[in-house]
């Protein structure tokens, strides 16, 4: 079935190349990111892009946990973060977080659309990663994420180990739509 191609091909690359972003793309993808639904338009997400060359990237990369070091090649590492207490907590659920993953999503969108791609990340130091970028004490970093374009597996090939190598050939999967989506009950196909 044929979907919008940006969704469909969108993948999260382990490499990434050396490439700049344009400063116009990163602009696009903010404005994206600032159009998302949120809860009661709280707009919790707060976004720090950090280049290369910036002078808190050496401690947000000390941040991600061994898994994700790859994500050090990407010209671009981001923090989102928001305050817990700035958004609603209808049926008791933590919807700041929610917020920030529509807007993420938003933003990887946009970034399918510009050539560029993103891989998120769970995989950090919670602490690391507020004081590298300095998130305020009471806000919870909630995700972090790769960006730039997306670089050539065998230039770097004599870099990647053995599991980077199998991520890099791995074909994407989904589980088939039968097991989570239904028809007028749960658990009905
Ligand atoms: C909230 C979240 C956390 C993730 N954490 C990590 C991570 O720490 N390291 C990693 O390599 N990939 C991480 N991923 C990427 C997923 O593994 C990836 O999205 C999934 O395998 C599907 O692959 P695809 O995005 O290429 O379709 C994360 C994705 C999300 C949405």
């Amino acid at each position: 079935m044929e979907i919008l191609p940006e969704i469909r091909n969108r993948e999260s690359p382990v490499v990434f190349g050396n490439m700049n972003v344009e400063s116009e793309k990163i602009d696009a993808l903010i404005e994206a990111a600032r159009w998302a639904p949120s809860c009661f338009n709280n707009q919790s997400w707060n976004y720090v892009f950090v280049s290369k060359e910036a002078d808190t990237r050496e401690a947000l990369e000390e941040a991600l946990s061994r898994g994700n070091a790859w994500a050090k090649r990407a010209p671009y590492l981001v923090a989102v973060g928001a305050d817990p207490e700035a958004t609603c907590k209808t049926n008791g659920l933590p919807y700041y977080a929610y917020d920030v993953a529509l807007s993420v999503m938003t933003l990887v969108i946009e970034a399918e659309h510009q050539g560029l791609r993103v891989h998120q990340m769970s995989g950090w130091n919670e602490e690391k990663v507020k004081e590298a970028v300095g998130f305020p004490e009471n806000y919870r970093a909630v995700v972090v994420f790769a960006l730039g374009y997306e670089g050539d597996p065998e230039e770097v090939w004599d870099e990647l180990d053995e599991r980077m190598r199998e991520r890099v050939k791995r074909t994407r999967t989904r589980k088939a739509s039968t097991e989570n989506f239904f028809h007028t009950r749960f658990g009905q196909s």
